[in-house]
This record gives C-alpha cells, structure tokens and sequence, in this order.
C-alpha cells in the first residue's frame, strides 16, 4: 500500500516545470557509460512526464566531487547517454539553480528535457542546505524523487527538496518500493534470506535485523567462514575475522531465540590458492579444511540442501554471492542456488527480491536475473533498507 503519491496523482501538467531526482551515476570507462541500467530504470518517468507536457528538468549527482566543479564529473559526460536511452534531445543545463536554469526554463518547450550539472558540485547538495534546495525549488513547479539508490542520503535533491514543492515518487521508486514491501514489509512466510560477500563486518546490521524477520537465513561467502570459526571450526586460510567470533556467536543466539533456522556451509570447495581452476581444488567437509587451504565456496550437498530449504519457502531476498563467483569454478554454489530461486519464481511459487551490486553481476552471470521478481541495482541503499533503516528520500517521500 503506497503512502506516498505517485505521478497517478499529477493533474494536468502541461507547461509545468517538474523538478525529477535521477540516479545517472553511471559507471565509465574512458569516457563512455559502460552499463545504462540506471538510466534506463528511470526512462519511463521522464518520459511520461514529457508526454504530458511538463518540462522536465533532470537533478542528478555524479560520482563525489565534495562540493567543487570537477571537469571530469559533469553530467554533461553522460548527456550523450541519457539521449541514447530516452531516444530524445537532452538540453544539459550548466547550473541547479539560478538566472541560467530560469532562462533555460525559457527556453524548454513543453515536453522538453533539460539535464542539470551534477548536483553535488555545490556544497549545500551534501549538507543538505535549506537556502540550495530552496534555490532549486524556486525554478520547479513540482518534485519527483525516482532515485532510491541514492535515498539513503539526507541531501538536498534527495531529501530536502520534497518538504518545498508537491512530492511524488516516480515510477522506478514506486516499483522498488512496492517489491521491496513485499519482500520484508509484510511478506508472504516462510521467508529466506541469502546473505553472502566477503565480510561479516560489513554486513552486522543486516543479519541482526534479518534474524527476528526471517524463517531461513543462508549466510554464504567469506562472512560464512566468520561464523564456522565462532562454532569452533578450524577454517584454515580462509578470508575470516576471527575478531568478530563474539559478534556472530550473538547473531546465532539471537537466530536460535527468535526460531530463525541458519544455515552454514556443511560441505565447502576448497583450494590452496585463489585462482581459476587451481590444481589444488577439492570439496570437503567444513571439518576437513586443511592448514593451508582456503574456502572459496558452498560445497554441492549443502547447494542442494539450501535449494531444499527454498522450496519451502514464498519469499526470498538475496544478496551477495556464496562464494568467490568472479573465479571458476567457484561461482557453481551461486549459480546452482540462483537458478532454484529463478526456478521457483517462475513457477509462481516463490517472490524472488535481489540487490546490490556484487548480486545484480552474480545473477547476470547466472543468467536469471530476469526471473527473478525483482532485482534492484541500489547498493548502499539496498543495504540499509535490510538493515531495517528508514532511507531519508523515501521517508520524506512517504511524509510529504
Ligand atoms: C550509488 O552509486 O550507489 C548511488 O548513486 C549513491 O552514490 P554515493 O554512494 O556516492 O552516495
């Protein structure tokens, strides 16, 4: 149930100037945008609203120029970009507020599209600066944040402009945020959670808030080798913080209070050196882990076993890899895991939410991410929103 008005809720628009926050950090190599999902994601808002006459000023940040003119982080890098995937003209606008976007307003027809210069060149953008944000409000009629990969910050164009002009979330929010509701908001039980990548440390809060809401927790990668050795198992050279034995001991007290079933790694593929196809590999028992090897990946028992336990489950909400995909063959316990889910998903029987970076490659790699009933390309916002937090943009979305 959205709390937040969508562009359903736009009367007539036409000749209005509407104020759109987009995520176009898009990643570059030699000067060219190497992946367009993201434009792509928030195409169908700009150009709705350009159907309906508005003219729609894009507000986007670009890499982290901390509140300077970088050269090499205008918006203008990736005009060329965003004209390819809308099939539009794009007017780049060399400012966010003032006399130069007034006079471009000028010169904007109705269903025109204007892209601001990255909104972080400003300090204000970051500090959230009342007297910046109202700046750019001055020259909007009205706001639409379809950004959530960058609601987790309290910035101007993200948090700030929503309390100065009528707010709506645009399409690709409004999406995320209804996949998102359904997987942890009020989601269809048994509920299973894929937490995989490299680090415990870096994900804490993520399983602390999972365990209470979760039925499954799979918890896979470099962060599973973390809480083998906490139970005392001797997980050789392995990637592990042994530091945070106590930490994952509580994680696994907390799962046993609140009837979370955590799942480890059981059987594991090991090598004596990180490489593709060592001549060392082997799968083992977790018991059995040598001095001098690694673990770089679920073993195929335990795979087959957490596919068993997804078929229980309705609802599933993944990310990061269970083992070092990137290198075969130690992508097989991701892949094998992911085309279950996708399985499941097709099948009808299973909601299937995923994000973060490392896990929108890993489903690619896997070939699924299309079956999957969601996949979001946030990353540090996808994260916070597992750790149970309330992402600013969003909340004064849903306030406004
Ligand atoms: C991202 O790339 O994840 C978002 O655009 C947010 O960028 P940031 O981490 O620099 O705020």
């Amino acid at each position: 149930m959205a709390t937040f008005r969508t562009l359903d809720d736009l009367g007539d628009i036409r000749g209005k100037v509407a104020l759109v926050r987009v995520d176009l950090n898009l990643p570059m190599s030699d000067g060219r945008a190497t992946d367009l999902t993201r434009a792509r994601a928030v195409a169908p808002t700009i150009l709705e609203l350009a159907d309906a006459g508005a003219k729609v000023l894009l507000l986007a940040h670009f890499g982290r120029p901390k509140g300077e003119r970088h050269s090499t982080l205008s918006t203008s890098l990736i005009q060329g970009a965003v004209e390819g995937v809308l099939g539009r003209e794009v007017m780049f606008i060399p400012e966010v507020a003032g006399p130069v976007v007034e006079q471009s307003i000028g010169i904007l027809r109705p269903g025109d599209i204007g892209l601001l210069e990255n909104t972080r060149f400003w300090p204000g953008e970051e500090k959230n600066d009342r007297e910046f944000a109202q700046a750019i409000a001055d020259n909007g009629d009205f706001y639409v944040n379809d950004a959530f990969s960058a609601s987790h910050r309290a910035h101007a164009t993200t948090e700030g402009l929503a309390h100065l002009l009528p707010a709506y979330a645009g399409r690709a929010m409004q999406a995320e945020l209804e996949a998102l509701g359904k997987a942890l908001g009020s989601p269809q039980k048994p509920v299973a959670a894929v937490v995989g990548g490299a680090k415990v440390s870096t994900k804490l809060a993520v399983l602390e808030h999972l365990v209470s809401r979760v039925d499954h927790l799979i918890i896979g990668g470099g962060m599973a080798n973390t809480f083998l050795a906490a139970r005392g198992i001797d997980v050789g050279k392995s990637l592990c913080e042994h530091d945070l034995a106590a930490k994952a001991e509580a994680i696994l007290d907390a799962a046993d209070a609140a009837g979370c079933a955590v799942h480890l790694p059981y059987d594991v593929v090991v090598a004596k050196e990180f490489a593709a196809n060592p001549p060392s590999l082997r799968v083992c028992n977790v018991h059995e882990v040598a001095a001098d090897e690694m673990i770089l990946d679920v073993g195929p028992q335990a795979v087959e076993a957490l596919g068993d336990a997804l078929k229980t489950c309705r609802t599933l909400v993944w990310n990061g890899p269970l083992g070092a995909f990137e290198t075969p063959p130690f992508d097989a316990a991701t892949v094998a895991l992911a085309k279950t889910a996708a399985a499941l998903t097709s099948e009808g029987s299973l909601i299937s939410v995923a994000g973060g970076g490392d896990t929108v490659a890993a489903l690619n790699h896997a070939g699924v991410a299309e079956q999957f009933s969601y996949v979001s390309t946030a990353g540090g916002a996808f994260l916070e929103w597992m750790e149970g937090r309330e992402l600013p943009g969003v909340a004064a979305l849903e306030r406004a």
